[in-house]
């Protein structure tokens, strides 16, 4: 695909993410909820979530209320959920979309009761229960009372009941079976006492592949539809493809004399007559200013020389002569025969790839194949 309007931008085939989803939906036998929060890992929310829809997923998991909200003004026909914290004074305009929030906290509970009452809306709401990852949710231990307690508070509809994993990604590891666990001993007192809610989930990606009991009746996966593995220790299976490329150009080639120093700082000079390429792309698109990167162009991998600039960095074209101006340059993806994943550049830059995938910047245009 040739886009010779734009200098940098990404590609995302939203044929694969619904093929990613149906794999999903596949193996694990359950309904999916997408986690489509921070810009749907940098794919983009609303085309991603629409795919997803497509695909047949009646659940989206965002992080923050805007992120709902900007679904719901889309008029996206799923459930909008906020995983994570919500101000009460936010929670009127929750229960006026249909937004679920999760509630972890009685004082928080409580406002958010208060505010559904006074729009006049019931507020969906599914709760939080810590059970080891160390972050947000109410202690298990004492659950069914805490349940009881928030069943009865008027204006909210307790939907679901959840937890989140901390290992998941790690299977060989104990922790995730010492989650579940626990969450099971909170689920079979909440059955015993008549309050187990409609929807009950746990697994992100890795958790959905390899814990079945970690499924229940809903997983929350992110990484897996976009074709990342969760970890080089939970890889995807089979048929799973990364949905996203990232191209830029390049944008001069000029011939230097031995010993020229290249981009600020001179980090790098050239040891005999060398030919370097720019690229237009830099740290502000989210391409990391580091030493050591590669990119692929004419399907070879070549190096980045000297300090990454905010919108444009160099290259080493000695080992491709053909190179010329105008060439497309591939900095996640495939080109020819070669390709440089995600997960490779996350180990380059010493981080995982939800991380690469995340920072891509907004300002990079977003080409969807449909
Ligand atoms: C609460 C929660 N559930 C599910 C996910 C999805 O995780 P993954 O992308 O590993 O599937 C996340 C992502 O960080 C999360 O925070």
């Amino acid at each position: 695909m040739d886009h010779t309007d734009h200098t940098t931008w990404l590609e995302i085939d939203l044929n694969v993410i619904r093929k990613n989803i149906h794999l999903l939906q596949e193996i694990t036998g359950v309904p999916i909820m997408a986690v489509v929060k921070a810009n749907a890992y940098g794919h983009g929310l609303i085309e991603t979530s629409k795919a997803a829809v497509q695909a047949g997923v009646q659940w989206l998991g965002v992080a923050r209320i805007d992120e709902a909200l900007e679904l719901h003004r889309a008029g996206i026909q799923a459930h909008p959920i906020v995983l994570g914290y919500t101000p009460p004074e936010r929670a009127g305009e929750a229960a006026q979309a249909g937004i679920r929030l999760a509630v972890y906290d009685s004082q928080v509970a409580q406002a958010y009761a208060d505010q559904a009452r006074s729009v006049g809306k019931p507020l969906y709401v599914h709760a939080k229960f810590d059970t080891g990852m160390g972050r947000l949710g109410a202690s298990p231990e004492g659950g069914v009372e805490w349940m009881r307690w928030l069943n009865s508070l008027a204006g909210l509809q307790v939907e679901g009941v959840f937890t989140h994993l901390a290992e998941a990604d790690d299977p060989q590891k104990p922790t995730t079976d010492w989650q579940l666990n626990r969450f099971d001993a909170l689920l079979s007192g909440l059955e015993s006492a008549g309050l187990r809610p409609t929807w009950v989930h746990a697994a992100n990606s890795a958790g959905a592949l390899y814990f079945p009991r970690a499924r229940y009746n809903l997983v929350r996966t992110g990484i897996a539809i976009y074709g990342l593995n969760p970890s080089a220790r939970a890889p995807l299976p089979e048929g799973f493809r990364p949905a996203l490329t990232w191209k830029t150009r390049l944008t001069s080639v000029k011939i230097f004399p031995p010993n020229h120093g290249i981009s600020y700082n001179y980090r790098y000079y050239t040891r005999a007559e060398e030919r370097i390429g720019v690229c237009a792309v830099g740290y502000a698109d989210g391409f990391r200013r580091r030493l050591g990167n590669v990119v692929l162009i004419r399907g070879k991998k070549v190096p980045v020389v000297g300090s990454v600039c905010m919108d444009q960095c160099m290259v080493n074209l000695d080992d491709i002569p053909e190179a010329e101006m105008g060439d497309e340059v591939v900095l996640i993806g495939q080109q020819g025969e070669n390709e440089i994943t995600a997960e490779e550049r996350a180990r380059e830059w010493e981080t995982i790839s939800y991380e690469v995938v995340c920072e891509l910047a907004n300002r990079l245009p977003r080409i969807y194949i449909d």
